[in-house]
């Protein structure tokens, strides 16, 4: 079966024959219908974010089960799921205290690129190739922990649902479940991409009054205000801190969050936010990327900065939620799907994501 195979950073991705082994205990295979297309894997692409390669990418993915390993009882072939890029547990401390997307299993997965057993289930020739955070969604054919899959409504379109996997539960997560915004509040969502545009979606639906999109390209901010930005900052052309002071009385937003991962904007956002305010990282910045923030407004203004792991969600929990959310109208996917990219053109849909061409992207198998 083909897959996308990464072998080293600042290398195109190879399509190609990738062998494949029957899921293990309590391991799902599951066939792929689509994979979305997110900074994240273009992050490990350039070398910013360090996985095990080579590595099968993509990370955020829906698709239908084709078998089920030993002792999987909830899941049979057929069913319709989402895949997870964080597997979690429910045994562990993070999972018990309600932290699922600090799950210790899902975690190890996540850095070692293998699954439970501490093995692979794809191999070319010789050669073992890793798992991209236990999903590896750009692949014909790919094998889960069960604790990575939640069972959807096969009555939704199973591309929508493969967005749902992480740039919406990430970016409405973020707002919802850890900045838990309340109504009327007012936030910047400082990077309208795939993952800032669900934070903006996120804002709505919380019910915030000011919606601030900043960004540094026009057509982003244009799908800002179609995702419901009520104000939108383009910070190469203007003073995007004041700019975001003059629309909130000079004080600044309640709740800023940096959807880039650049150090720069981190602190931008922070000088966003008002006293008492909260900056929200979700930007995934290069590793050992250190951020200056000054010290005594941290404790003059009473300020808070939060990181927000895949929107801090429950994933079991909230994906079927967002997807309801979509089947009533209230939340947006189809707007969301700029293009779709068969496995085979998978550089170009990358290029397009580096150059801001896309709301999001996905490869659609057949
Ligand atoms: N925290 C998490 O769990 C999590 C999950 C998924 C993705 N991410 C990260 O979130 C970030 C966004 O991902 P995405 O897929 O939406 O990426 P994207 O490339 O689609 O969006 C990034 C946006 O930032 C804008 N931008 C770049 N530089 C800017 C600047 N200086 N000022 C203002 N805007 C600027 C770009 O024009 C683009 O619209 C990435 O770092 C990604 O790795 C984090
Ligand atoms: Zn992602
Ligand atoms: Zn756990």
């Amino acid at each position: 079966m083909k897959a996308a195979v990464l072998y080293e950073a600042g290398q195109p991705i190879q399509v190609e024959d990738v062998s494949i082994e029957n899921p293990h205990a309590g391991e799902v295979m599951v066939r792929v219908a689509a994979g979305g297309v997110c900074h994240s894997d273009l992050h490990v692409m350039n070398g910013d974010l360090t996985a095990p390669l080579p590595i099968v990418l993509g990370h955020e993915g829906a698709g239908v089960v084709e078998k089920v390993g030993e002792g999987v009882a909830d899941f049979k072939p057929g069913d319709h799921v989402v895949l997870l890029w964080r597997a979690s547990c429910g045994q562990c401390q993070y999972c018990l205290s309600g932290r699922p997307a600090l799950c210790e299993m899902g975690t190890g997965i996540r850095w070692s690129g293998n699954l439970s057993d501490g093995t692979s289930r794809f191999q070319r020739g010789d050669r073992v190739i890793h798992h991209h955070a236990g999903v590896s969604a750009f692949s014909e054919l790919t094998v889960l922990p069960r604790e990575g899959l939640v069972k959807i409504d096969p009555s939704v379109p199973i591309e929508k649902a493969a967005i749902v996997g992480c740039a919406v539960m990430t970016g409405v997560g973020a707002v919802i479940n850890t900045a838990r915004v309340e109504p009327g509040a007012s936030i910047a969502v400082i990077g309208c991409g795939g993952v800032g545009l669900n934070a903006i979606q996120g804002g709505n639906l919380a019910g915030a009054e000011k919606i601030i999109a900043v960004d540094v390209l026009e057509n982003k901010l244009g799908y800002a205000r179609q995702f419901g930005a009520t104000h939108t900052v383009n910070a190469g052309e203007v003073d995007a801190i004041e700019s975001v002071k003059e629309l909130t009385g000079g004080r600044g937003v309640d709740y800023a969050f940096e959807v880039i991962g650049n150090p720069r904007t981190i602190v931008q956002a922070y000088q966003m936010i008002r006293r008492g305010g909260t900056l929200v990282v979700v930007g995934v910045a290069p590793m050992g990327a250190q951020v200056a923030i000054n010290a005594s407004s941290i404790m003059l203004d009473e300020k808070t900065i939060r990181g927000s792991l895949y929107g801090s969600c429950n994933a079991k929990l909230d994906a079927p939620r967002l997807l309801n959310l979509y089947k009533a109208g209230k939340l947006k996917l189809d707007e969301l799907i700029s293009r779709e990219y068969p496995l085979e053109k998978i550089n170009d849909a990358f290029d397009a994501l580096r150059h801001g061409e896309v709301a999001r992207s996905i490869v659609r198998f057949s």
